[in-house]
């Protein structure tokens, strides 16, 4: 039965748990994790004595796929591959996330197909082929090259040759992933389409894939060299060029718009973009962004809090500048890793995970977190002959952050009976999920106390947010309501600070040490964070 919280508007301040699926939980022993595995450990990301409590997952793709991409690839957009289940899976997993008031987000991937989807093989077979305009083709340079200087996100020119018409095709990522041509109105009504197929079967929302390149220069004009680039050597990385014309083309938000608008047809959905705003000042970017897209169905995801460096001033200007432009309206959306950047532990160190774990769950908004990152799964090395990752370059792949969950100290970290498609943290018997939930002291322990404080107070979910002054090391900040008022002391140096005495503040209700004696005191310890009551009598926000 469903027992789902009909409350209106779930998004606006829910936590959000990212599966990366092939490394969740593996339930057929083929080495890579599936539906039915995310199924099965719901109830540890549920509240209670065994559960996390987050409210809603994301799971990147699980549609039908060559997996050339690794399901950003996508052949079908309505149909579960083989390898992760069945539509029957899925549907058990909606009912059984909501039956514990679980949302569920699944990954859009609109930019783009796989080479093998349907649409582009018809595309790619004949000039006058009706889907010949679903994708970009352009006959070869005079000198027989690819028709303009675009560049792959991953690596080389975006555009790849094919002999069968003689024509070249664009690809803003693998030659396997062909750009769809969403000047095209029938693309955009087969992507909505695709969309209320899931939001038809209950699906609470979209995570929408590269974003950015859904408008495009209608005349495809050659890009820029950055300024930095040495024009003695030829092109070549994503970054020798300026992309004023393959991405956030005119008609971007219109795209973005017309997508938020089926959200708009269902009740209380949502969807998160990957957006990459531009910009010398990249809050002014997140700015016009919010105010050109429809707030009440969608948001960007905020991405900057993985770039900054670890430090207290740079958390605190950034965040005072990204909060300040914040309407009521908007959902701002901190996150702090995913599936493309290195692991936030390996980032920032284990001791600070805990301030982090923090940090990420007091903020506004709807946060993300990333699987893993509540044990402090660090960066795992991958030999040559392990690498899977598409984009590996020495050095540059993401398999080091995608690898399986540490369940338990059984073979493969419990993750999976088959050999698994990467490597486990060679850690795993120490750092996992059972260990640590049986330890009261553990940084999974710290996240379900925050995500269990987060949820009962409405300060944290709702209130407003100011920061204070508390010298060069510590960022502090005060979430209120009109009841009650939080003061979030983050200490982000690993020596102790004193604490200013200006700050009337009442007993720490919950700190980053679980064994903390002093409930009282006047200092954060290295790394500590606290959340304390404050005396609003001599302070205003
Ligand atoms: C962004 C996704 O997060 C990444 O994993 C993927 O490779 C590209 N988009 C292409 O879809």
């Amino acid at each position: 039965m469903n027992q789902m919280n009909k409350s209106k508007n779930w998004y606006r301040d829910a936590v959000v748990y990212q599966i990366y699926p092939r490394s969740f939980y593996d339930t057929s022993s083929s080495g890579i994790g599936n539906i039915n595995g995310i199924t099965a450990k719901l109830d540890y990301l549920k509240g209670g004595p065994e559960g996390l409590g987050i409210d809603a997952i994301w799971i990147s793709p699980i549609f039908t796929s060559p997996m050339a991409d690794f399901g950003y690839d996508v052949a079908n957009y309505t149909d579960i591959d083989p390898i992760f289940g069945t539509i029957k899976d899925f549907k058990n997993l909606l009912e059984q996330a909501h039956a514990r008031n679980i949302r569920v987000i699944l990954d859009f991937v609109p930019n783009h197909t796989s080479d093998k989807h349907p649409w582009f093989i018809e595309s790619a077979s004949t000039r006058d082929n009706p889907k010949r305009d679903w994708y970009t083709w352009r006959d070869p340079a005079v000198d027989n090259g690819p028709p303009n200087n675009w560049l792959s996100y991953f690596r080389g020119s975006a555009w790849q040759y094919s002999e069968a018409t003689g024509q070249y095709y664009l690809h803003s990522f693998l030659t396997k992933q062909a750009d769809l041509n969403w000047d095209n109105p029938e693309v955009r009504e087969a992507m909505k389409q695709a969309m209320r197929f899931w939001l038809d079967m209950g699906v609470d929302g979209f995570r929408v894939d590269a974003v950015d390149g859904l408008s495009k220069d209608a005349e495809l004009r050659d890009e820029p060299l950055a300024p930095y680039h040495d024009p003695a050597v030829r092109p070549y990385n994503y970054t020798d060029l300026l992309h004023p014309f393959s991405r956030d083309g005119p008609h971007l938000y219109e795209r973005l718009n017309e997508m938020a608008s089926v959200m708009a047809e269902y009740d209380n959905r949502f969807m998160i973009n990957e957006a990459h705003p531009k910009g010398d000042d990249i809050v002014v970017g997140y700015a016009e962004y919010y105010a050109a897209i429809d707030p009440d169905n969608s948001a960007p995801f905020n991405f900057q809090c993985i770039y900054l460096p670890w430090q207290a001033n740079a958390f605190r200007s950034y965040i005072d500048h990204f909060q300040s432009t914040m309407l009521p309206n908007y959902t701002p959306i901190y996150t702090l890793g995913n599936h493309d950047e290195p692991r936030l532990a390996s980032r920032i160190g284990i001791p600070a995970t805990r301030t982090a774990a923090m940090l990420l769950l007091t903020l506004p908004g709807m946060p993300f977190m990333y699987y893993g990152d509540e044990i402090g799964i660090e960066n795992v090395a991958i030999f040559p002959d392990q690498v899977r990752d598409p984009f590996a370059e020495p050095g540059k792949g993401r398999d080091p952050e995608r690898t399986p969950m540490q369940w338990d100290a059984s073979a493969n970290a419990g993750f999976t009976n088959g050999q698994p498609w990467l490597p486990v943290a060679a850690d795993y018997a120490e750092r996992n999920v059972a260990v640590q939930l049986a330890n009261n002291a553990s940084l999974l322990h710290l996240y379900k106390s925050l995500l269990k404080f987060r949820k009962s107070s409405v300060a944290l979910r709702e209130g407003s947010y100011q920061s204070i002054d508390c010298g060069e090391q510590i960022f502090g900040y005060i979430r209120k309501n009109e009841s009650h008022s939080l003061v979030i002391l983050l200490n982000f140096s690993d020596q102790a600070q004193p604490l200013p005495e200006s700050l009337q503040l009442e007993e720490i209700m919950l700190s980053t040490i679980s064994n903390r004696s002093i409930q009282n005191s006047a200092w954060l310890e290295p790394h500590e964070g606290q959340i304390r009551g404050l005396k609003l009598s001599d302070f205003n926000c």
